[in-house]
């Protein structure tokens, strides 16, 4: 059987409607492809809350900013198809940008406050365009269920949220983070990664799991911030955006450790941008 796709949403909006006269319930996965283990559990995680899953592979340009990778970031979308095929995900829906922004690519719904600090600092209106493009993909795909990685954690906040204020009736699932056996987040822009590069990137989890275990044992929070950049840098790392800990869910700065406390990181190789984010307990 092969994977049905579907790149507008007038026959979208057929299969939706045959699926819901039969009571069935609807899982979206969004994604912007190049699909990797990460993305294929999220997949796994949300099939035993729906009937179908749609899978929605779309390279959202308002979220990236000037300068930033929407030319260069990988496409692939035989490779994609195959591994949903595989993966078991019913249908994909793989829109054409106007399809989804029909007066042009404006990201017309706002993040709101959770979409100011950590990523939304150094990638001014990112978020905007996550909100817009989510709506926008809410409203097509008509989900019950959809699910976001923990990998992106404000971003996850930031949809719950939208999710919240434009009264969508979704139930909003987070998975967890998926790893390569060093460590790393596993991401599509782990591909922009040379070798060398590729081994400093392992040091940014493992930092982070000292920093935290540290933390556990209540050492001044700002004083391992602090330390926690000088070692990314002294490793390698050209830059580091941010290294803060933070509370789950309104992402305020944390003053001490406690059960809602993160440790969120955003930091850079050459041209490619890493984040990573861990639970502190
Ligand atoms: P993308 O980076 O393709 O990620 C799609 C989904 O996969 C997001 O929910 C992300 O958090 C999750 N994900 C990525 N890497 C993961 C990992 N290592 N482990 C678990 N989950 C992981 O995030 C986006 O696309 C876009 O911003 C999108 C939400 C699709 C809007 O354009």
């Amino acid at each position: 059987m092969t994977i049905a796709k579907t790149k507008t949403a007038k026959p979208l909006a057929t299969v939706l409607e045959a699926w819901k006269d039969k009571g069935l319930k609807i899982g979206l996965v969004p994604t912007m492809g190049a699909l990797h283990a990460g993305h294929l559990s999220l997949v796994d995680q949300i099939r035993p809350f729906v009937n179908k899953i749609i899978v929605s592979i779309f390279v959202n340009p308002t979220q990236f900013g000037e300068g930033e990778d929407f030319e260069a970031y990988p496409r692939d979308k035989e490779s994609d198809l195959r591994k949903l095929e595989k993966a078991g995900a019913d249908m994909v829906f793989m829109p054409p940008a106007t399809e989804i922004y029909p007066k042009g690519p404006v990201a017309e719904v706002l993040a709101g406050p959770l979409g100011d600090p950590l990523c939304g600092k150094f990638r001014l209106g990112h978020f905007d365009g996550v909100a817009s493009v989510v709506a926008r993909l809410f409203e097509l795909t008509q989900p019950d269920v959809a699910i976001f990685g923990e990998k992106d954690f404000q971003q996850l906040q930031v949809i719950k949220t939208m999710t919240t204020t434009k009264r969508f009736k979704i139930e909003i699932l987070a998975a967890p983070t998926i790893r390569e056996k060093d460590g790393l987040a596993i991401s599509s822009r782990n591909t922009y990664l040379d070798p060398e590069e590729r081994r400093v990137a392992a040091l940014l989890p493992s930092i982070m799991k000292d920093l935290i275990t540290r933390a556990n044992r209540e050492e001044a929070l700002e004083t391992l911030e602090k330390e926690g950049r000088e070692a990314l840098e002294k490793g390698g790392f050209t830059a580091v955006d941010y290294l803060e800990f933070r509370e789950a869910p309104d992402l305020s700065k944390s003053q001490k450790v406690g059960p809602t406390t993160r440790l969120f990181a955003a930091a850079r190789l050459g041209k490619t941008r890493l984040i990573d984010n861990m639970q502190l307990n």
